[in-house]
């Protein structure tokens, strides 16, 4: 007689069996996913293998499911052999999500307590890093040209996802977001109204000509480049939160050796420098709002 090994099993037994296979499972995807990055970066010279590994998991599943496929390997085999593919799954790695003057305050702190000095220097070289769809630089734009800088500043504003930086480019966002943009606008110490800065048509603005001359777009990575001109202040906000220990002290030290002496670097709230190999070359400006300055 075969004994059904089953049969025999206790319920406690089955149990820990079923805990064993999804701690497989998630071990494969564990797996799965660090080949995938590795396919990324040896097709298509995109390098996220130093992203935090629970948010990449969690935008790589989400992928999985739109794009119809059962398992990361499948992924894989997909942006592997179709560039297209890859684009498209490059808008669910990037998250190209960003509004006009978001954390007002944050822009606020930036007009009270960086523009004075800034105010202070001939020519004002600004660093958005990560721009994504560029509400961060036009609003950065609109600021400095309120404070009467913006003729005599560039502004880089630097990205992976080309996509996000032809659309940046434009400089034309969703008319149906303006109402909130506009009260961003006035917390942050808005001058004016956020309308002079733009023309409505159907369903988009456009904002002015004379804001973008000012703004340099440029495909450049903070876990490949390197740095590409000294700058007075450099703003990163909501990037470095999606990588890990190590790529996010890379970034910090590009950022160290592009600010001038005594540059600022704005990371927002909800990112930190404390406990970067780099902390020591700064000290903090505004806390809150996580805005330093290098020694
Ligand atoms: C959530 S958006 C932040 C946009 C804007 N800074 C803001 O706060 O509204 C994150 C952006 O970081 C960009 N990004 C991700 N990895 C990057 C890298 N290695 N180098 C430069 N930008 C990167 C993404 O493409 C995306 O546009």
């Amino acid at each position: 007689m075969v004994l059904d090994p089953d049969s025999s099993a206790s319920p406690r037994a089955a149990s820990s069996r079923v805990d064993d296979s999804a701690v497989a499972q998630a071990n494969n995807v564990d797996i799965e996913l660090r080949l995938l990055v590795e396919a990324i970066y040896l097709k298509y010279n995109h390098d996220f293998r130093d992203y935090s590994v629970a948010s990449l998991r969690r935008r790589v599943l989400h992928a999985m499911s739109q794009f119809d496929c059962a398992t990361v390997s499948a992924l894989q085999e997909k942006v592997l052999y179709d560039p297209h593919a890859f684009h498209q799954l490059l808008q669910y790695l990037t998250v190209p999500v960003s509004e006009m003057f978001r954390d007002p305050s944050y822009f606020l702190a930036l007009r009270q307590q960086v523009i004075p000095v800034l105010r202070t220097y001939p020519s004002i070289k600004v660093w958005i890093a990560g721009c994504s769809t560029g509400e961060e630089v036009y609003s950065m734009a609109i600021l400095l040209r309120e404070e009467g800088l913006l003729e005599r500043t560039i502004l880089y504003a630097t990205d992976i996802n080309p996509h996000s930086l032809d659309s940046a480019r434009q400089g034309i966002f969703p008319i149906q977001r303006i109402k909130a943009y506009t009260a961003n606008y006035h917390q942050a110490g808005g001058l004016r109204g956020l309308s002079d800065y733009y023309t409505a048509a159907y369903d988009g603005a456009l904002f002015d000509r004379s804001l973008r001359e000012h703004i340099t777009f440029a495909d450049h990575s903070l876990a490949t480049d390197s740095v590409f001109s000294e700058t007075h202040l450099i703003s990163c906000r909501n990037v470095l939160i999606y990588f890990n220990k190590r790529l996010q002290d890379r970034a910090f030290g590009l950022f160290a050796e592009s600010l001038c002496r005594r540059g600022f670097l704005g990371l927002g709230s909800k990112e930190t420098l404390d406990f970067s190999l780099h902390a020591p070359a700064f000290e903090p400006l505004v806390k809150a709002e996580r805005i330093y300055r290098k020694r």
